[in-house]
């Protein structure tokens, strides 16, 4: 079918019409300008300084120049349109140190940013928290230390105070065992520590924070719309021997029902206390009823399926970037990750849609009803500029396309899901791997920042202009 047909024909794969349709970037991905408009130190800012941390050992320093090019980024949301933009805000613009007073200049930026996006018709979604904590919180314990909950909550509340009149959505922590397990376990992530029995604290600390955040914004208004962000995988065992079985069943357990049981039940998974032994002496009485705040949403980032067996001497994890890194799985260490035979994008990363249904389905049987959203969904791929200037990125389309089906049949399963943010909208800064893996709808020259939105970008558009798309054969 061609461009012109699909626009007069309706959709065969129709989504309700108030679905919400975005992207999603984050703010040390993109931003840039790290020491403009009174912005501190953010733990990535020193990490990237150090060697064997980032290939080619690149940093963040200008990244996409976001900061100085944002009215210009708005407007290409709005020729796409997009319905929603996701966006993170740094701590570090907001409170250079991690405490104290708002600086006026960082929540500036993020106010003229709302604007634009208010004035295009574009709904901002805010996350709180994608992994830029202030520096000096680090000096002072970091994620392991309880205090950062507080301090979390502390500044959750002077961005929601200049913000929540203009923002309705929002969420606290994006991907918190991201956040614990790859910065203070295997050390892929800032501050890129090794201590495994302090990742616990940190993961536990990163869900009283955002139970805290929820609470001190529920104090400051009510219509607020506020979610948990988790990212979660589709798991199988090698086989069906009983060493893979269990392998499984670990992985599961700390990739998701670690954070979900907190989130949704206010209760950690007892097996995964017990495989944990010594190590689970993190949470205090009353701790969780603060982590299972009412939710309005949970946001789901998902990419891939692990495959897993319980046989020791494999890869630590699934495709860890080429840096010097350990195992992110506490008290799991012996699981390995191996292929599970389906094609892969430029990062490693299985191609499995179906995991995301899974996934979706899952959660609807297996814990309290939430309205679901997308948060994060996408691939890498070796993107090259054609002689034409256009970028003819077919596989990402794929990608895309082939998760939006699972996601139509989801709802269509009773599943209450109501949006969709594609990462990236534009090509950024990412973590360990640099500048090397290119995510987004659009392609940026890094070198002269122009940015050209690729072909997925132009069927997203029009995908969002339909309502919805054609089934595979399209
Ligand atoms: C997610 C992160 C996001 C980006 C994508 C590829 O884990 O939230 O910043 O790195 O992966």
């Amino acid at each position: 079918m061609t461009t012109q047909d699909a626009r007069i024909q309706a959709p065969e794969l129709v989504f309700p019409t108030d679905f919400v349709w975005g992207a999603a970037t984050s703010a040390y991905q993109i931003e840039g300008a790290v020491t403009s408009g009174g912005r501190g130190v953010s733990i990535w800012d020193t990490f990237v300084r150090q060697p064997g941390r980032v290939v080619n050992g690149e940093n963040a320093d200008v990244a996409i120049d976001h900061y100085h090019r944002y009215r210009d980024d708005v407007e290409m949301m709005a020729s796409l349109g997009l319905g929603a933009y996701r966006f993170s805000v740094s701590w570090p613009r907001i409170q250079p140190d991690g405490t104290g007073p708002a600086n006026a200049e960082g929540l500036d930026f993020y106010k003229r940013l709302v604007d634009e996006l208010l004035a295009r018709g574009i709904d901002p979604w805010v996350t709180l928290y994608h992994w830029d904590l202030p520096q000096a919180l680090e000096d002072a314990g970091g994620w392991p230390s309880r205090e950062t909950s507080a301090r979390f909550a502390d500044y959750a509340a002077l961005v929601h105070d200049a913000l929540g009149d203009r923002v309705r959505n929002w969420s606290t922590v994006n991907e918190p065992w991201c956040a614990a397990f790859l910065g203070y376990a295997s050390g892929e992530h800032a501050p890129g520590r090794r201590e495994p029995a302090q990742a616990m604290y940190a993961a536990h600390h990163l869900l009283l924070a955002h139970g805290l955040a929820v609470e001190a914004m529920r104090a400051q208004r009510s219509d607020t719309r506020i979610g948990g962000c988790v990212n979660l995988y589709a798991i199988s065992p090698q086989t069906g021997s009983e060493a893979d079985l269990d392998a499984a069943r670990r992985i599961d357990g700390l990739q998701n029902r670690f954070f979900l049981d907190a989130l949704l039940k206010g209760a950690y998974p007892a097996d995964v206390l017990e495989d944990l032994g010594e190590m689970a002496g993190f949470a205090r009485e009353g701790d969780l009823a603060v982590i299972a705040q009412p939710l309005d949403m949970l946001l789901i980032n998902y990419y891939s399926r692990f495959t897993v067996s319980g046989k020791p001497g494999g890869a630590a994890s699934a495709a860890a970037a080429p840096t010097d890194s350990g195992s992110p799985w506490v008290g799991s260490e012996h699981v390995s990750f191996v292929q599970g035979g389906r094609p892969v994008t430029a990062m490693g990363w299985e191609i499995d849609d179906s995991g995301l249904y899974e996934i979706l389905t899952r959660l609807h049987r297996e814990y309290p009803a939430v309205p679901l959203v997308i948060s994060e969904n996408g691939a890498a791929f070796d993107d090259v500029v054609a002689a034409d200037g256009t970028v003819h990125d077919g596989e990402r389309r794929d990608y895309i396309a082939a998760h939006l089906r699972t996601c139509h049949a989801a709802i269509q399963a009773g599943v209450p899901l109501t949006g969709y943010f594609a990462w990236s909208l534009m090509d950024n800064f990412e973590w360990a791997w640099g500048y090397g893996k290119r995510f987004g709808l659009v392609h940026v020259d890094y070198g002269t920042q122009v940015r050209v939105p690729k072909e997925s970008a132009l069927w997203y558009a029009e995908t969002i202009r339909r309502g919805g798309l054609n089934g595979p054969a399209e």
